[in-house]
């Protein structure tokens, strides 16, 4: 089968709020981007995906869009943006940005018309969003329609006394659902579609995917995810996007939702499907949650790292699209902590460990995403206040972990381990006032670790943290072997290395790493180690392949196959 652009080339992640702040006002920019895109193409990047560029309030950093047709005033304006598009696109670089649906800003025209009836639009948009009548208690007090938690934490219904109704918003109040139902809505959505693409962008990231269909018979029920995640009419929006609009501007579409199943994987991310071309899944995000404390769900439940839980999560994803769909590898995107410092090791072995996940990870087939920071180490935050998060989620939750009994210090420890705001501190450029950033004080705190890793620091070493990502970023894309390969996992079921082949047609890799500081050792008896060859490891030295091998705390080895020698 012919291969696409988009299976040749890695992706780079970019948080446009904190990449880089070309005109100094603390705030990253579309600018700023066009300024560093030498910088990608020295990390072997052929993509750029752009988190939310439009107009919004920035209640959820841009994911809450008020007007999609227009660029934020904090990231520029649309020529900026044409301007980037043009200048990428002439050093080989395409963009796709993430595409909003599932919901609008409360600031949207719709939302203003939808929830005043004295607006002369509002028959119209009221049945953009989902609406509820209230209930009543038996003391007669109106209640919301069901106890349904949304993602950030808090109750999924609003009340609006105009209507005498509440609306349906699974993010954050600011953020009301779109009702995917009306025909109306769906049409002006792909109006507005077209109109980014034809201003030359090369695809999507389809954020929330899996949430456009709801339960509309709204059952209660605590925290009552199900009824509006995957439901099955989902792929019905979806399929139509795809036949009228993804597949005949033939872009890159990537979906984002958690978990499939097998017949699904193959609807949303098989070769041939209508709805995308890829899916980000988070399977492998959280393999640390085994904390049985009953007042912390989800990713708040701190435990024990399970390596085997993210082996097994992409070994599910290989086998549910093996020849019949192209898969994703990333560690973390925006929504999830510092890969170095969740599955890493962030003080006494930062940079061994972070190259042994760039090692681990990045051998494997499919396409790459790294998030923007991960290829210097970027760590989680220090802050000591909560006044220093900005993440709209971390204040709800914040407040229920202390109705629930944390003391402050414990809830501030919670928050700091696990919240969104890790991934969103500047990017650290150099080791001058806010990490060359930004000459005026950032909108969120730079990391206070800014002045050892950063950019600067590290581009001349060729040992760097850097430099080794740009070194296995750059093997990926001349080798196609690997993006094309088949992962093998050696001993898939052990809890303390990642250890695998990635069988190709004319090279085979063997990946051997140690997610311990220990040091844990590997049974290679299964598999032949004949013709394999030393090709980059963490270590000072390399290690002779053996049935049995001892791994280091952190080590990471790479051996090369060449099956035409
Ligand atoms: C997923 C995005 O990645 C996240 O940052 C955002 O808050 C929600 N979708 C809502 O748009």
């Amino acid at each position: 089968m012919e291969q696409k652009w988009w299976q040749k080339e890695n992706i780079y992640q970019i948080y446009l709020r904190s990449f880089y702040d070309s005109n100094n006002d603390g705030i990253g920019d579309i600018q700023g981007v066009t300024q560093k895109l030498e910088y990608f193409k020295s990390l072997g990047i052929g993509i750029l995906w752009i988190s939310p560029h439009y107009d919004s309030p920035m209640d959820d950093n841009g994911y809450d869009v008020r007007n999609y047709y227009k660029v934020s005033e904090d990231y520029g304006t649309l020529e900026d943006f044409r301007d980037l598009l043009h200048k990428a696109h002439e050093l080989g670089i395409r963009i796709i940005t993430d595409l909003v649906l599932n919901h609008t800003s409360d600031e949207h025209e719709w939302f203003i018309a939808a929830k005043d009836p004295q607006h002369p639009n509002h028959i119209k948009y009221h049945d953009y969003y989902i609406w509820q009548k209230p209930k009543f208690d038996s003391n007669g007090n109106k209640i919301k329609p069901t106890r349904w938690i949304g993602w950030f934490g808090d109750s999924t219904w609003e009340y609006n006394p105009p209507t005498d109704e509440y609306y349906l918003h699974i993010f954050s109040k600011k953020m009301p659902d779109l009702n995917w139902r009306n025909e109306s809505l769906r049409e002006d959505m792909k109006k507005m579609i077209r109109w980014w693409l034809d201003q030359g962008i090369n695809g999507f990231r389809v954020d929330a995917s899996n949430h456009l269909e709801k339960n509309w018979d709204f059952p209660d029920g605590f925290p009552g995810y199900e009824n509006f995640s995957s439901i099955p009419r989902h792929h019905d929006y979806l399929q139509e996007l795809g036949k009228e609009i993804f597949v005949p501007y033939d872009v890159l579409t990537i979906g984002e939702s958690g978990g499939a199943s097998k017949e699904e994987a193959l609807k949303y991310a098989g070769y041939g499907s209508n709805e995308f071309n890829m899916l980000i899944h988070f399977g492998h995000c959280w393999a640390d949650v085994d904390n049985h404390d009953p007042r912390l769900m989800g990713k708040w439940s701190q435990g024990n790292l399970r390596v085997a839980s993210i082996k097994r999560s992409y070994q599910h994803w290989y086998e549910m699209l093996e020849g019949k769909g192209w898969n994703i590898i990333y560690w973390h995107n925006h929504d999830q902590p510092r890969v170095v410092s969740h599955y890493g090791n962030d003080s006494e072995y930062h940079d061994k460990s972070a190259k042994m996940l760039a090692t681990s990870l990045y051998f494997m087939s499919g396409t790459a995403i790294c998030y923007q920071g991960e290829e210097i180490g970027m760590t989680n935050v220090k802050y000591n206040q909560i006044s220093q998060f900005r993440d709209v989620e971390v204040f709800t939750e914040y407040q229920n972990f202390l109705d629930r009994g944390f003391s402050k210090q414990e809830a501030l420890e919670i928050i700091q381990s696990r919240c969104r705001d890790n991934a969103r501190t500047p990017m650290q450029w150099n080791s001058e006032e806010f990490a060359g950033f930004s000459k005026h004080l950032p909108w969120i705190d730079v990391h206070s670790d800014y002045t050892s890793i950063n950019v600067v620091s590290q581009n001349d070493d060729p040992d760097s943290v850097l430099n080794v990502y740009r070194m296995i970023l750059k093997y990926r894309v001349e080798n196609s072997d690997i993006m094309n390969g088949k992962v093998r996992f050696i001993e898939l079921d052990d809890e303390n290395h990642y250890c695998y082949e990635n069988i190709g047609e004319r090279k085979d890799h063997l990946i051997l790493t140690n997610f311990r500081e220990f040091p844990v050792s590997v049974n290679l008896s299964m598999i032949s180690l004949e013709g394999y060859n030393l090709l980059y490891t963490n270590e000072s030295k390399g290690m002779l392949l053996s049935k049995e091998v001892l791994l280091d705390g952190y080590s990471a080895y790479v051996y090369i196959r060449d099956k035409n020698r």
